[in-house]
C-alpha cells in the first residue's frame, strides 16, 4: 500500500509523537484535535505535554510542512486514532455481585464518526485506544461502515496498541514491538506496511481482537501479581514476617518473580486497564476483580500502618514523601499515594506533602514546596514514594531536619538498622516482626 497522507487524531501523549515521527519520514502527515488549545499551540510551534525529544521533533515536523494541524480529518490514505478511553466519572457497573467502572467511548466513537465523510475505498483506519475486548469489530464497524463501504472488502481496519513508556515515548514508539490485528489479515498487512515505515522492532500481525486483548493482558497481569504481593504483606504481618525478605528468598526459585508491594497501584493504565475486562465479562473476570479489589484497598492498609504506629491520627502532623503514582515521574493520576494522603486527613491528620515532581500537587492536598518545609514540625513521616532523593537521604542529617522519631517506610526504601542508629523508629509496611 502507498500512503501519500496520513490523518493521526488525537494529538496528545500517543498521537503528537507518532505524527511527528511519520512527518521525520517524509510522510505528509494531517494532525486532527478537537482542543483548540492544543490546535493553536501547534500552529505557533509549540507543545502542551511534557515529553523528551517531542518538542523538537514536532517542531521540525511543522517547519518541514509534512505536519499540519486541523479542526477535522481530511481525505488520506490512512487514518490513525488515538483518542482517550477514560471512565465515566459518574456511572458505575454492576453485575454478578460486581460494581466496576464503565470505558467512556465516546471519543472514539465521534473520531470514527469524523472519518465517515473522507473514508474512501482502499483507505486503512487504525484504532490505537486502548479499548474493551471486542471494540473494533462491535463499535468501529458499524460506525465506519455508514460511509456505505465494507470494512475489509472495502477498506483496511485494525487494532495496533501503544506499549510505550512515558518519558521514553519518542525511543519505543520505533524500537518495541508492536501487534497489529486486522478484522482481515489483508487489513493487518496493510497496517503492518504502514507502521514498518519508522517501526525497528518487530511487528506481529494477527486479528483485532486479539490485539486488543493483548494489551489489556499485559497491564492485567502486571496488577494481579502487584495484587498478590500486596496480600503477602498483610498476611506477612499476620505472621510475624518480614515481607521483604521473604519475598527475596522466593525469588532464589528460578521460575518465581514475586513483585514489590506498595501503598497501591496507580498510573492511567495499569489500575485501569483491568477494569476493561470486568466489565466486558464479569461473569468470568474473578480473579481480575478481586485483584482491582486488593490493589484498590491497599491505601486503607497503608493508612492502618500509619495508625498502627502513631497511635490516634487526629491533629497528627504528618510529612507524606512523594504523591506520584510511581518514583521518579511527575505522574499524579490514580495515584494511591494521594489516596493515603486524603485518608490521613479523613481521619483528622495534618498533612502536609512534598511531591519533588510535582510541587504545585494536587487540590485537596496540603503541598508545601521543600522537604524542609514538609518534616519541620511533624510528628511522623511517611515515605510513599521511591523517588531516587528520597531513598538516598542520609538518616543522621534526616534527624537534625525534623522533630519526628516516627518513620513509616512503605517502599522498603530505608535500612532500618540505619534509621535506627539515627534515632528513628521505623515501620515498614509488611513487616510484622
Ligand atoms: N499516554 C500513554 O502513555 C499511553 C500508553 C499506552 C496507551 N495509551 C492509550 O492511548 C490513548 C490516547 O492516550 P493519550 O495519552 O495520547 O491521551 P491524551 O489525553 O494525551 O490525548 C488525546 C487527545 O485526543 C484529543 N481528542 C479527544 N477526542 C477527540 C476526537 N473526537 N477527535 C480528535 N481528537 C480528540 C484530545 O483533545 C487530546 O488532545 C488512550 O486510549 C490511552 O489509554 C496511552
Amino acid at each position: 500500500m502507498k500512503f501519500n497522507k496520513i490523518c493521526v487524531i488525537g494529538l496528545g501523549y500517543i498521537g503528537l509523537p507518532t505524527a511527528s515521527t511519520f512527518a521525520a519520514h517524509g510522510i505528509p502527515v494531517v494532525g486532527v484535535d478537537v482542543n483548540q488549545h492544543v490546535l493553536n499551540t501547534l500552529r505557533r510551534g509549540e507543545i502542551h505535554i511534557q515529553e523528551p525529544g517531542l518538542h523538537d521533533a514536532v517542531e521540525a515536523a511543522l517547519r518541514s510542512g509534512n505536519l499540519v494541524v486541523s479542526e477535522k480529518p481530511v481525505e488520506a490514505d490512512a487514518f490513525i486514532i488515538a483518542v482517550p478511553t477514560p471512565f465515566y466519572e459518574d456511572r458505575i457497573g454492576e453485575s454478578e455481585g460486581k460494581q466496576f467502572k464503565l470505558a467512556d467511548m465516546r471519543a472514539v466513537t465521534s473520531a470514527a464518526e469524523a472519518v465517515i465523510p473522507v473514508l474512501r475505498k482502499g483507505n486503512l483506519v487504525v484504532l490505537e485506544s486502548t479499548s474493551p475486548p471486542l471494540t473494533t469489530v462491535d463499535l468501529m464497524i458499524p460506525i465506519l461502515e455508514k460511509s456505505g463501504l465494507r470494512a475489509g472488502r472495502d477498506f483496511h481496519l485494525a487494532y495496533s496498541p501503544e506499549r510505550v513508556l512515558p518519558g521514553q515515548i519518542m525511543r519505543e514508539l520505533v524500537e518495541n514491538a508492536r501487534v497489529i490485528g486486522g478484522v482481515t489479515p489483508e487489513s493487518a498487512n496493510a497496517g503492518r506496511e504502514l507502521y514498518s515505515i519508522f517501526v525497528k522492532g518487530q511487528i506481529i500481525t494477527s486479528d483485532a481482537t486479539t490485539a486488543e486483548m493483548v494489551k489489556l493482558m499485559e497491564n492485567t497481569y502486571r496488577d494481579v501479581n502487584i495484587a498478590i504481593a500486596n496480600e503477602f504483606s498483610r498476611l506477612a504481618d499476620r505472621f510475624g514476617v518480614d515481607v521483604w525478605e521473604a519475598i527475596s528468598i522466593a525469588n532464589l526459585h528460578p521460575r518465581v518473580k514475586i513483585l514489590n508491594p506498595g501503598p497501591g497501584v496507580g498510573g492511567h493504565c495499569i489500575s485501569v486497564d483491568p477494569w476493561f475486562f470486568v466489565e466486558t465479562a464479569p461473569d468470568l473476570a474473578n480473579l481480575i476483580y478481586t485483584s482491582r479489589s486488593v490493589n484498590d484497598s491497599q491505601p486503607h492498609y497503608a493508612l492502618e500502618l500509619v495508625r498502627n504506629a502513631i497511635g490516634s491520627l487526629q491533629g497528627r502532623r504528618i510529612a507524606a514523601l512523594g504523591l506520584a503514582f510511581k518514583p521518579d515521574v511527575d505522574d499524579l493520576r490514580e495515584s494511591p499515594a494521594a489516596d493515603v494522603v486524603h485518608l490521613l486527613q479523613e481521619e483528622g491528620a495534618i498533612v502536609k506533602a512534598f511531591e519533588p515532581f510535582r510541587p504545585e500537587g494536587l487540590p485537596g492536598i496540603r503541598c508545601v514546596p521543600t522537604l524542609e518545609e514538609a518534616v519541620s514540625d511533624a510528628d511522623c513521616v511517611v515515605l510513599l514514594v521511591n523517588h531516587q532523593q528520597f531513598v538516598a537521604l542520609d538518616p543522621k542529617t534526616f534527624a537534625q531536619r525534623t522533630p519526628a522519631r516516627i518513620i513509616v517506610d512503605m517502599r522498603n526504601s530505608w535500612k532500618p538498622s540505619e534509621w535506627q542508629a539515627a534515632g528513628f523508629t521505623l515501620h515498614r509496611l509488611g513487616v510484622g516482626k
